[in-house]
Parts: C-alpha cells; sequence; structure tokens
C-alpha cells in the first residue's frame, strides 16, 4: 500500500503525482475533532490555538483548523467538513508543470516552500508539493488455511487499538460529475480503475487500486478520508477503541467488491466519515488491469459482503447531531 518509488511502473501519474499528502480540515470544534482522531489512532505532531496536526508514520498528515480561520478555501458544504486536499508530487519540475497547467485557467498561488493552492472543477480546494512520504513496509499477513500452514506454533497477532499507516483515499460529492472527472483525468493525468455507470469514477494515482472517488450526487461534500492499516484484526482492534469511546460507527465489518478493500467507517465530528481499510487491490502494472463499468444500484457497487450503509450514511454530522436532538429524551423528561 505504501510501497517505495519506483518499485512499480503504475506507482505515480505521468504528471508525478505519488498520493494524498495532507488532508486539511475546517471544525467547528477543534477539541472534539482532536479526541476522534486520536481515538482513530492517529499521532499528534503539534497543537495550539490555531489547529491540531496528525503525522502518520509514512509522514503524510492531517490538519484540523477552525472553520472560520480565514487563510482556508473555501467550504464544500456548511459545518465541519474538508477544505483542501493536498496531493504529494514527485519532484519540484512536476509541481511547477501542475501549477502551468492550472493557471491556464484559474488562480494559483504558491507558498515559499513552493506549494500550491487552487481549485479543481467543483471548487474543492487543492494543493500540490514535493512528497516527503517515505514507504511503510509491514510484515506480510499470516493466515493458515486448510493444508497450507503459514503460521507454525504461534497465535495469531491482536490489536488492543489501531495504528493507521497510510492516508488511502478521499471521496468527494460531485454536482458536476463528468467535468470533474475529466480534470482529474485528462489533465492531473489521475488513472482509471474502475467505474459505476454514469455516477462514481475510482482514480488512482498510485498502486492503490483508489486514491479519489468522485460520486454523482446533487451538492459538493465530503463522503469520507480513509487510512490503511495492517489488516482486518487491526480494523477490529480499531472499531474496540472507537465503539467504547462513544463514536457511531456507520458501515462496517464489510468487503467492497470494487477494489476488495475491507472497510469499517465511523462517522466524524469533522465532516463525513473515517474509514479504516485493509488488503485493497493494487494495479502495481497499469497495462495489466482492465477497468470495469459496475452498474450504480447493484450490490457490487457497494459490497462484497457486509450489507448496505445505513438510510442516514449520506447525510453530514450535523444533520444527524441536529436529528438525534429531536428525538424524544428516553427518560420520559
Ligand atoms: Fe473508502
Amino acid at each position: 500500500m505504501s510501497t517505495p518509488l519506483g518499485k512499480y511502473p503504475g506507482d505515480r501519474t505521468a504528471t508525478g503525482i505519488v498520493g494524498l499528502e495532507t488532508v486539511v480540515y475546517g471544525v467547528e470544534d477543534l477539541v472534539l475533532s482532536a479526541r476522534f482522531f486520536d481515538d482513530f489512532g492517529l499521532e499528534t505532531v503539534e497543537h495550539g490555538e490555531a489547529g491540531h496536526t496528525f503525522e502518520l508514520p509514512e509522514h503524510t498528515s492531517l490538519q484540523l483548523r477552525r472553520f472560520d480561520d480565514a487563510a482556508l478555501p473555501a467550504p464544500p458544504e456548511a459545518g465541519s467538513t474538508i477544505r483542501e486536499i493536498v496531493w504529494g508530487v514527485d519532484t519540484a519540475a512536476h509541481v511547477d508543470e501542475i501549477a502551468a497547467e492550472l493557471a491556464s485557467d484559474r488562480a494559483v498561488t504558491r507558498d515559499a516552500d513552493g506549494t500550491i493552492h487552487a481549485v479543481d472543477d467543483a471548487g474543492y480546494g487543492i494543493g500540490f508539493t514535493v512528497t516527503k512520504r517515505e514507504a511503510v513496509i509491514l510484515e506480510p499477513q499470516t493466515f493458515n488455511t486448510i493444508g497450507s500452514v503459514v503460521r507454525e506454533n504461534e497465535r495469531a497477532a491482536f490489536y488492543d487499538r489501531a495504528k493507521p499507516q497510510h492516508l488511502g483515499h478521499i471521496v468527494l460529492y460531485c454536482p458536476n460529475w463528468s467535468e470533474q472527472v475529466s480534470f482529474y483525468v485528462d489533465r492531473l493525468k489521475f488513472m482509471i480503475s474502475d467505474t459505476l455507470r454514469g455516477s462514481g469514477a475510482f482514480l488512482r494515482c498510485s498502486v492503490d487500486h483508489h486514491n479519489l472517488f468522485l460520486l454523482r450526487y446533487p451538492n459538493t461534500g465530503l463522503n469520507h478520508v480513509s487510512f490503511g492499516v495492517h489488516g482486518v484484526d487491526e480494523i477490529m482492534g480499531g472499531h474496540k477503541v472507537m465503539s467504547e469511546a462513544g463514536w457511531e460507527p456507520t458501515w462496517g465489518l464489510g468487503r467492497h467488491y470494487i477494489g476488495s478493500n475491507i472497510f469499517y467507517y465511523f462517522r466524524n465530528p469533522s465532516g463525513g466519515h473515517v474509514e479504516y481499510y485493509a488488503d485493497m487491490d493494487s494495479i502495481t502494472n497499469p497495462e495489466l488491469w482492465t477497468p470495469e463499468e459496475f452498474e450504480p444500484d447493484a450490490p457490487e457497487a457497494l459490497f462484497a459482503w457486509g450489507g448496505y450503509p445505513p438510510p442516514n450514511y449520506r447525510k453530514s454530522y450535523s444533520e444527524v447531531q441536529a436529528e438525534m436532538a429531536n428525538l424524544p429524551d428516553p427518560s420520559g423528561g
């Protein structure tokens, strides 16, 4: 999932993009949001009045900022949500080429460190920076099966909690879906892994089956950000901590058909959901992968096993909180 650059031909786009580098949320309650990601298993590297920064072992990061921080790009929806998606790029020359391409039809700004900022065709804040990513290489998983024993004379590995290793993908709602897909595929050279007919595009810029999933929807907004862990046992270690801390598990345990990843989702007070994932398809050689088109209402569009998400899955955190506030008090008071 987080492999050394250069190991596989499919590890970056033709424009040099290698993966998500940083996701920036603008949030209404910094303390609540920070507690959520702490319970989720991310490591804090900086916190103060302006916000909170978490870093993963591969040196990608997640930033929490106040939702009224004037330095942030405009929000795609009301309330706490994603504000900027920064992509890692292999070289400064490639960042310059992306800047030149985007400057042909939109404003591009540049920080002192060379990071560039713009908006995509649906209005999401995007950035590009030379990646600081370092490969994380975990021990292979060992599962015994009938007649094939690979873990001899020892117990399996169990987890009391999760510690995400990889910032994997983001899923965005897009009213102008075709235009948005064309922006990422034709201009930034993201690769198409699979599609939902007329409504969904699983795009990648690395060997991960998807780093960006664009979903046709009436409004812009964040569906989820996803983090890679070692395997299903670590997902359930994370689930234990999250559910005991009172965070709402929204979908799982399941396995997606498209991308093959095992998943568990939790509603995120910073916006949308977060996902623990493991065992995703890796497309190491693009010539050996044939994208498929799936029917959007077929079960395979959502899962191989694990069932459908709940009816409120696409509602925002603030909508669900407002609905809960309107429920009758169970104590009768
Ligand atoms: Fe996902």
